[in-house]
């Protein structure tokens, strides 16, 4: 490999890394809007899709107000119902909770953390805004991996306590190791005791 063409690798791969991850602004500047008049939203979103990559830990941008909603789910039955009211908590999230008053400017970043099918939709209305074109769903591809700010550790495994301690009652089987544990940690007690004395 010529030294030029190491270059151009480095260079390269240094660029990926700079751009790894995406902000998508749904809609481009038409935002996520409903017109309720017209019962038309504000952009045509599977055309919006059509020409881009949607990868694990970018993000899409929802530039909307209080009127609309912003509901995520992975569960394509939600999806065409346009409403949450049979979804579960596992695979169904609401990015529009808090705010009562309508008409409020609201702009809402939704990571995108799981490959596969995510569908997005507005419940507002009582599903009319999703029937009427407030919805749509991409797929979302590995890429280079979700960053370690999105990609939260799993919990350590759970530890039995140990049951044999100072001052436990409960019975143990003579061979077992955690007997032999506490006959250990009892000859220590009774030696540090002793050489308290000794002292
Ligand atoms: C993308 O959006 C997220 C969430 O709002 C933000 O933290 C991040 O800085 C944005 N990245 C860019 C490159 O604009
Ligand atoms: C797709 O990309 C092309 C070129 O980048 C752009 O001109 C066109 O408007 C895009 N189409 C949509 C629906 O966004
Ligand atoms: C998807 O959601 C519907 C309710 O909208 C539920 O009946 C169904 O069990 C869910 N599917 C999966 C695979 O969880
Ligand atoms: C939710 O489930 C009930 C009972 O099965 C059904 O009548 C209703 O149509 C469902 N709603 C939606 C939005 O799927
Ligand atoms: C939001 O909805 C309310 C009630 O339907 C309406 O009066 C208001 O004009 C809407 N605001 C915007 C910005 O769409
Ligand atoms: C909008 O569509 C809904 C059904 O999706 C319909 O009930 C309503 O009358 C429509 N409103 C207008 C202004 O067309
Ligand atoms: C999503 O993209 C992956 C990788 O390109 C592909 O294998 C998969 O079939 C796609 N899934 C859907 C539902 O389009």
């Amino acid at each position: 490999m010529a030294p030029v063409t190491h270059l151009t690798l480095i260079i390269a791969v240094f660029i990926t890394g700079v751009t790894a991850y995406t902000n998508h602004t749904v809609g481009g500047k038409a935002g996520w809007l409903f017109d309720p008049n017209t019962n038309t939203s504000s952009a045509d979103y599977a055309a919006w899709t059509a020409n881009q990559t949607f990868e694990l830990g970018d993000y899409l941008i929802f530039n909307t107000n209080t009127n609309q909603t912003v509901i995520l789910t992975y569960n394509e039955t939600t999806y065409r119902s346009c409403s949450i009211d049979n979804s579960s908590d596992t695979d169904t999230f609401s990015y529009s909770q808090g705010n009562q008053e309508f008409g409020q400017p609201l702009t809402v970043a939704v990571p995108l953390t799981i490959e596969g099918p995510n569908y997005f939709f507005s419940d507002a209305s009582d599903g009319v805004q999703c029937l009427n074109g407030l919805a749509f769903g991409i797929n979302v591809t590995h890429g280079v991996g979700l960053p370690p700010s999105l990609n939260q550790p799993p919990p350590p495994p759970y530890v039995e306590p140990p049951t044999n301690g100072v001052g436990s009652v409960t019975p143990v089987d003579e061979s077992s190791g955690a007997n032999v544990r506490g006959v250990v940690c009892y000859a220590l007690m009774f030696c540090g005791v002793f050489c308290l004395f000794l002292v």
